[in-house]
């Protein structure tokens, strides 16, 4: 294995500290499987049978960059361009309830694998010894792409490994082991047990992956819709489309929601916990769509919907309706008040009026560019004047 930062090959400078320090050091999980299986990863664990944010400052006098420090769980996190490496002290955790957080206790490697969800992620690379520690199988169930939890329990002590495992699954077109997959149907209903918190986390996981559609899919196909959202029809066509420029999970999501009535969009914000930017958008979203189907628009709100609203907004809109929404999107006009005021016309309430007119004008292709807008006012203010 080999890792490249700021140009320093980890992995040796691990053991250079290790062995320094005494403190052992294991490159462990997502990075370990990801380089096995060919794939890029620039999430980086370390666990240290030690102290964490010792060990993170160490290895930070040797690398630079940034550190966040979390201390009730003595770790660490480093960020380069691009990579972050978080510093683990190695734990134990023992659930004392089912979907609860766990307590901890600081440990070893082994009990640090021992804690994870899969066998896939417990594999560790020991960087003193040089060679992968493989505690519960890991190796083999990568080989044959299996994913398999290390206990029955598992999903009753954390059922957002329910979503992880589709996560998983989908994202390397591996299989869920039977038994793992037995025991994860029957703990579907536990997701109840879930905060709203943890939840909107797996789901934006779920949003911000290539596969994001098949895995929305999959949560459609094991009803696990139903139980979040019961009664809240999800969307999954579009979901696979990436934008420049725009925010990947919020433009999924908008799509996801994309048929939610305006009645049910408490319910999102109460399940998911979304915060201010999201709720606003998807309220922007479930207005602009019922607009766009009714007869009597309020042109007035379109308008200023239209102009202040997030870009993923109106991308949903005219991925999901084609020709229909660019008529009403095409309408975002590049004037202001300002040049009304420009045009002669004091400040007041004509303002309003008067750009709902260049917004009408816009949508029905009478004009198209900045200079029509503008002939057009000029038109508009001086008929205006002349009192007709
Ligand atoms: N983990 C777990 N149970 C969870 C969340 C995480 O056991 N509910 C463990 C997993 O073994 C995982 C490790 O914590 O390998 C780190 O979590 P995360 O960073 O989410 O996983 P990665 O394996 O890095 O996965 P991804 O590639 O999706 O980032």
């Amino acid at each position: 294995m080999r890792i490249e930062v700021n140009e320093i090959d980890l992995i040796k400078l691990l053991k250079e500290i290790s062995l320094k320090t005494k403190i052992k050091s294991y490159i462990v999980g997502g990075v370990v499987r990801d380089f096995l299986l060919g794939v890029k990863n620039l999430d980086i664990d370390v666990v240290v049978e030690g102290d964490g944010i010792e060990f993170a400052y160490i290895l930070l006098s040797y690398l630079k960059g940034d550190i966040v420090v979390y201390e009730a769980f003595r770790t660490a996190t480093l960020s380069y361009d691009g990579i972050s490496i978080d510093v683990i002290s190695a734990r134990k955790e023992y659930y004392e309830r089912p979907a609860a957080l766990p307590t901890i206790e600081f440990s070893n490697i082994y009990d640090d694998m021992a804690r994870r969800d899969f066998t896939i992620n417990t594999l560790a690379y020991d960087v003193i010894e040089e060679k992968i520690l493989d505690y519960f199988n890991g190796l083999e169930d990568l080989k044959k792409g299996l994913i398999r939890v290390l206990h029955p329990k598992s999903f009753i002590d954390d059922p957002t490994r329910i979503f992880r495992a589709i996560r998983y699954a989908t994202r390397y077109s591996f299989e869920i082991e039977e038994k793992t997959h037995n025991l994860m149907k029957d703990s579907i209903e536990n997701i109840r047990l879930l905060s709203a918190d943890r939840i909107r986390n797996e789901i934006f996981l779920i949003l911000k992956e290539s596969k994001a559609k098949e895995m929305i899919d999959k949560l459609i196909y094991y009803g696990i819709d139903k139980v979040i959202f019961d009664g809240i029809t999800l969307n999954t066509q579009h979901l696979d489309t990436v934008y420049v420029n725009l925010e990947i999970e919020l433009y999924r999501f908008l799509v996801l929601f994309y048929y939610l009535k305006e009645k049910d969009i408490n319910e999102i914000e109460k399940r998911l916990r979304i915060n201010k930017i999201y709720l606003k958008a998807l309220k922007d979203l479930v207005f602009l769509r019922e607009q766009l189907n009714c007869q009597n628009k309020n042109i007035r709100k379109i308008r200023e919907t239209i102009e202040e609203t997030k870009e993923e907004v109106l991308k949903a809109i005219e991925v999901m309706e084609g020709e229909k929404a660019e008529k009403i999107i095409k309408g975002k006009l590049t004037v202001k008040g300002k040049d009304i005021e420009n045009l002669g016309l004091p400040p007041g309430s004509l303002y309003g009026e008067l750009m709902d007119n260049v917004f009408e004008a816009k949508i029905n292709g009478i004009i198209a560019t900045r200079d029509e807008e503008i002939a057009f006012l000029k038109k508009l203010i001086e008929k205006l004047k002349k009192g007709e």
